[in-house]
């Protein structure tokens, strides 16, 4: 069986997940998240080259993966060309959505919320002076929304005051927000309301979804199977499991199983 591999440290791939299988709803998916050095933003650049590339190889030389997603903008903007040159198959990255920002934006004032990683990395600075040299843009890296989208997912409601202290820096200042990690598309709506209607919030997950069916059918590896059959995959025992495993279940995966190559 054919599949496509979606990698993040945590939930936040499934933001990726959800319009993929909405757009190619037949194509087997392996999600595999790496719970165990979770919250990527915290991490050291040399320990996520080491780990994702490991892991990601590893499953690859295990299944018959015909394209991975890195559903993770922390590590996307920084071992996409590792991981590329180990790879024969496509790597799809998640990264930023700045570009777009920048032209929808009216006032020229952009905001960026991403892991504290991701807006210090070289690959976001490029991103901005590429496509948004016209721009303000203004950088809130926060790994607190991170664990907050996490809890939600685990049945804990975010709480509005926390969020609005953490957009804070945006209110008034900027009319359009890039959600530049995966796991803050997972409370989108509760961000737009906090926002209000004069401030766009943007991701790339439907962009993303779009590139991958363009690549299967470019390369012809669409594959077929029932629903309710996806895999998920962790690195190490997961908090509140059995919450979690609904979540998964309810949106077509089987239980989440600890894989030894971790
Ligand atoms: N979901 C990830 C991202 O898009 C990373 C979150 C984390 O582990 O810090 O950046």
């Amino acid at each position: 069986m054919k599949s496509v591999l979606i990698f993040d440290s945590g939930i936040g791939g499934l933001s990726i997940y959800l319009e993929i299988n909405k757009l190619i709803p037949n194509q087997h998916i392996i999600y595999a998240f790496d719970n165990a050095a979770f919250p990527y933003g915290e991490q050291e650049d040399d320990v996520l080259v080491t780990r994702v590339c490991g892991m990601v190889s590893a499953l690859c030389a295990e299944y018959n993966i015909v394209l991975v997603v890195i559903a993770c903008n922390t590590a996307s903007t920084l071992v996409l060309p590792y991981l590329r040159e180990l790879l024969s198959i496509p790597v799809v990255g998640v990264v930023p959505a700045i570009k777009p920002a920048a032209e929808i934006s009216q006032s020229k004032k952009i905001g960026l919320l991403a892991t504290p990683a991701t807006v210090k990395r070289a690959y976001t600075r490029q991103l901005v002076q590429d496509f948004a040299f016209s721009c303000e843009v203004t950088m809130v890296g926060s790994t607190r929304l991170v664990q907050m989208s996490e809890s939600m997912l685990r049945g804990i409601a975010v709480d509005k005051d926390e969020l609005q202290a953490v957009l804070s820096p945006f209110m008034g200042e900027v009319d359009c927000i890039v959600l530049g990690c995966t796991h803050f598309t997972l409370i989108k709506d509760k961000i737009e309301d906090v926002v209000g209607e004069s401030c766009q919030v943007i991701d790339s997950s439907k962009s993303i979804a779009n590139r991958v069916a363009g690549f299967l059918i470019k390369e012809g590896q669409k594959a077929f199977l029932n629903k309710h059959q996806h895999w998920v995959f962790s690195s190490a025992s997961v908090n509140e499991e059995a919450v979690l495993n609904q979540e998964f279940c309810q949106i077509g995966f089987l239980s989440i199983q600890r894989v030894p190559i971790f």
